[in-house]
């Protein structure tokens, strides 16, 4: 009766973890000097849809976020990558097979917003297997003057694509100088990763991005 006790516990314990979030990954400061030049990683971008297996370094996934939308002016707050208005209306989640998490540009930390595998919303026919997939959303209530219903929205829709795309070749670029290999999809189960992500009709889904290194030629 004990022994089955102190199971059921067990069990019980590991399904509240298994349900739980909030989880955060301290990030390593991103690099300051690294990689190609700008001119040879312009030469050598291109879309890569397979990779060698495993996951990205700490350091590699750190300065990949931090290339994306990291903060590269303290005094300002302001970001690797414009957006209309400074809204930094662009949000980035990680997806990797243990759960999705949020890129906090603040504190420079991947934040755990759930635990299921979004990866095969991303992977259609041309499946990359990426262990990682950055996703780009763009939230158009992060406008000055965005109001619900208001006509305005269709111009904040439209910066908020033109900068999820701006986002999108700040990894396209990273990617090329360090060595890695990514491709910018729009095509995903949007449906499915909104529910999941419990997205609000203000974030819009635009890119995945799969990143992983280059297979040896
Ligand atoms: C806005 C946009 C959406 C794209 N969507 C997809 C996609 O859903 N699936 C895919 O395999 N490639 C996608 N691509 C990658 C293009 O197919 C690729 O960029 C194009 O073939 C040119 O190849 P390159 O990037 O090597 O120059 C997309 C590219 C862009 C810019």
């Amino acid at each position: 009766m004990k022994h089955t006790i102190t199971f059921l516990s067990l069990i019980l314990f590991s399904i509240s973890l298994q349900g739980q979030t909030g989880d955060v990954i301290k990030l390593n400061p991103p690099s300051t000097d690294k990689g190609h030049s700008i001119m040879k990683s312009l030469w050598v971008r291109s879309s890569t849809r397979a990779y060698s297996p495993g996951e990205l370094s700490l350091q590699d996934l750190s300065d990949l976020v931090w290339a994306a939308v990291g903060i590269n002016r303290p005094e300002s707050k302001k970001l690797t990558s414009p957006t209309a208005q400074n809204s930094q209306d662009v949000i980035l989640y990680v997806c990797r097979p243990d759960g999705t998490y949020l890129y906090n540009s603040a504190d420079h930390c991947l934040i755990q917003v759930n635990k299921t595998d979004l990866r095969p919303f991303m992977e259609g026919e041309r499946s990359t297997k990426a262990h990682t997939i950055l996703l780009l959303v763009a939230d158009i209530s992060k406008y000055r003057g965005y109001a619900a219903g208001s006509p305005n929205n269709k111009h904040y829709y439209e910066m908020g694509a033109v900068d999820c795309g701006i986002v999108s070749q700040n990894i396209a670029l990273f990617c090329a100088g360090m060595g890695l290999g990514t491709v910018p999809r729009a095509q995903m189960n949007k449906a499915a990763i909104k529910d999941e992500l419990k997205l609000t009709d203000t974030q819009y889904l635009w890119l995945n991005h799969p990143v992983g290194y280059l297979k040896e030629k």
